[in-house]
Formats: structure tokens, C-alpha cells, sequence
């Protein structure tokens, strides 16, 4: 009866490996899954993060092939050892003065492989990495666009830069880049260290204060990545967010051109009132609106900041609701941020929500 239970019938066998292949996709589909998105050095939209993913997929598979290897000269060692332990336990006990020549010289030759093996491996992946640190630097060449970035705890200052004054736009927490076009970043700290990464883009970068690092983007198909400061900087590093949009080259120019120009002037009595509500409390003391005679560059700029897709450097997403709490008591959603609550009649708020949100 029992032995007839262990043999399975073929359709209980087939459906066996059909679950087993299916436990194995879907472990695989989860594995892969969590390879994709926004912020994955192993889905690269850039030709330096398609060259640091390369690597990376080289070392893993060089690496479980190494371990299984390994692991399977363990077992057969352990194996062996066990089918030739002789039966008699005084003869097992006596120890192996005289080796065996044949053996011995066996094992030398296994040894001597596998030591040449590792340092083929070795070398390989010097040589790789090598070439690899090689083609990430082959983009610096004149820039064609080139942006000024300064790390601050904890958000991003951004540049546009340009050879006249009146033509720097300049924004905080994102960056758009025109398709299969190189971006030179200039990369500056102003307090502590922090460190520019947008990984399916490119490597870290380090934000060095009195120190200027240089790092290039290329993005070769559209979207939006997100950058993260990857140094530990303080209470809120983790929030230490940017946006990437990566965009065709027409669209990327009309956003720039509209980053340049000073703020809209409030168009409704609403928001003549929320700019009055600005320029009258302490918003003034730290942000920037061009156009306006808030200029002090201690905050974030915010002359167009209803353009952005968040607030906060990546914390919240841009809605009026998550600006009112942020103005209201950032100190709730960002503890150790260096914007103090400011308080406001809910009139004010209203009117200076609405003038905020007109600056796209
Ligand atoms: Cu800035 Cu971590």
C-alpha cells in the first residue's frame, strides 16, 4: 500500500513540476518586480546606469556560480568522506601517516585550478570594472546644458546655469533634462556631506562643502526618476529627495524658458490678497519669488513652485492640502527641517494657498 502511494501517478507527477515551475516564475517575476521603478539602479534609462547595471549582473551571476560551486564541493567532500570511511572503527581512528602519492597529487592539481580559477575571476572583474569607471566619464565633453546643484539640509538648490544673469532659472528639489542629451551637474554642499544619486541614471557623487565634484546625466528614454541623497546628513536625510523628468528636447526648452521668467502676477483679488499674505509674514525672510521683492536665498525659490510634482524635497506630493500642513507646521511632517510653523488665520492661509498654487 505504501510503496504504491510513493509512486506517483504521471498526472499527480506532471501537475507536481507544474506547481514547482510555477512557485519558481512567480519568485522570480517577484525578484525581477522589485528591479523596476523609479529609483533602481537596475532598471537604467541612461547609458552610464545601463553600464553600472552591466557590472552589477556580471558580478551576481560570476558570484552564484562561485557559491554554487563552492557549496557543491562541500557536499561531494562531505559525501565522499562518508562512502569511504572504512567499516572497521580502530582502522578509522588510526591516523594517515603515509598519504597516498596518487592522491596527493590529485588534490595539488585541484588545488592549483581552483586557485587559478579565482584569480581569472578576480582579475576579470578588475579589468571590468575598470573599463566600466572608464566609459562613465567618456560623456564630459563641452556641455550643452548645465546645472548647478547645492546639497542643504535636507533639500536640493537648482541652477540653470547661463552666461547672462537674467537668463539662470533657478528652483529647488527638480531637475528636467531633454532626452538622449549629456547634462553636466555641478555638485556643491553648503553645510555637511551629502551625495547626488539618481541610480537608474547614474552613480553617487559626493556633495563636498568647499568642494566642487562634476557628474554627467544622460537619460535615453522619457520619464521621471527620483533622486536621493545617498550620504548620511542629519535627521532627515532619508527626505533628502529630487525629481528627474526626462523629456523630449522641444518640451524640455518651453520649461526652461518658463523657469526663467519672473513669477505670474496674481491675476484674481484672492490672490492679490495670498501675496500680500507672503510678503507681509515670515515667508519673506527666507524664500525668493522673482518678480516679486521677496529675494532672500536662505529657503527654496519659489517663483514657479505650482510647477513641481512635490514639496519638500520629495516628501509630500504638490496638493493644496499638503502645502497648507507644510506651511501651517512642517515641523510635524519634517522634524528638524529649518522652516519654523508660521501662523495663520484661515483666511490668510486660503488666499495665500491660492497665490501659491497660481505660481506655475
Ligand atoms: Cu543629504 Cu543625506
Amino acid at each position: 500500500m505504501k510503496k504504491r502511494g510513493r509512486q506517483a501517478d504521471p498526472v499527480t507527477r506532471r501537475q507536481g513540476t507544474r506547481s514547482l515551475a510555477c512557485a519558481l516564475s512567480m519568485l522570480s517575476c517577484l525578484l525581477m518586480g522589485g528591479c523596476a521603478g523609479v529609483q533602481s539602479a537596475l532598471d537604467p534609462a541612461g547609458p552610464q546606469a545601463a553600464r553600472i547595471s552591466g557590472l552589477w549582473w556580471f558580478m551576481f551571476w560570476l558570484s552564484a556560480v562561485v557559491f554554487v560551486a563552492v557549496l557543491g564541493a562541500t557536499l561531494l567532500a562531505v559525501w565522499r568522506g562518508r562512502a569511504q570511511r572504512p567499516a572497521d572503527e580502530a582502522e578509522a581512528m588510526r591516523p594517515e601517516l603515509q598519504p597516498e602519492p596518487e592522491r596527493e597529487r590529485r588534490m595539488t592539481s585541484v588545488i592549483l585550478v581552483a586557485g587559478g580559477l579565482t584569480i581569472v575571476a578576480l582579475f576579470t572583474i578588475l579589468v571590468l570594472d575598470f573599463v566600466t569607471g572608464r566609459a562613465l566619464t567618456s560623456l564630459s565633453a563641452a556641455p550643452r546644458i548645465a546645472i548647478d546643484m547645492t546639497g542643504k539640509q535636507w533639500w536640493w538648490d537648482v541652477r540653470y546655469a547661463d552666461p547672462s544673469p537674467s537668463q539662470i532659472a533657478t528652483l529647488a528639489n527638480e531637475i528636467h533634462i531633454p532626452v538622449g542629451v549629456p547634462v553636466q551637474i555641478k555638485l556643491r554642499s553648503n553645510d555637511v556631506i551629502h551625495s547626488f544619486w539618481v541610480p537608474n541614471l547614474h552613480g553617487k557623487k559626493d556633495m563636498i562643502p568647499g568642494y566642487l565634484n562634476v557628474t554627467w546625466l544622460q537619460a535615453d528614454r522619457p520619464g521621471l526618476y527620483r533622486g536621493q541623497c545617498a550620504e548620511f546628513c542629519g535627521h532627515q536625510h532619508a527626505h533628502m529627495a529630487f525629481t528627474v523628468v526626462a523629456e523630449p528636447f522641444e518640451q524640455f526648452n518651453a520649461w526652461l524658458e518658463n523657469q526663467r521668467r519672473p513669477a505670474i502676477p496674481p491675476a484674481t483679488p484672492e490672490q492679490q490678497r495670498g501675496q500680500q499674505v507672503f510678503l507681509t509674514s515670515p515667508c519673506v525672510m527666507c524664500h525668493t519669488i522673482r518678480g516679486t521683492p521677496a529675494g532672500s536665498r536662505y529657503g527654496p525659490d519659489l517663483t514657479h513652485v505650482a510647477s513641481r510634482q512635490a514639496i519638500a524635497a520629495g516628501r509630500l506630493a504638490n496638493v493644496r492640502d499638503h502645502l497648507a500642513k507644510w506651511i501651517t507646521n512642517s515641523q510635524e511632517i519634517k522634524p528638524g527641517n529649518r522652516m519654523p510653523p508660521v501662523p495663520l488665520n484661515n483666511d490668510d492661509l486660503q488666499a495665500l494657498l491660492s497665490y501659491l498654487e497660481s505660481l506655475k
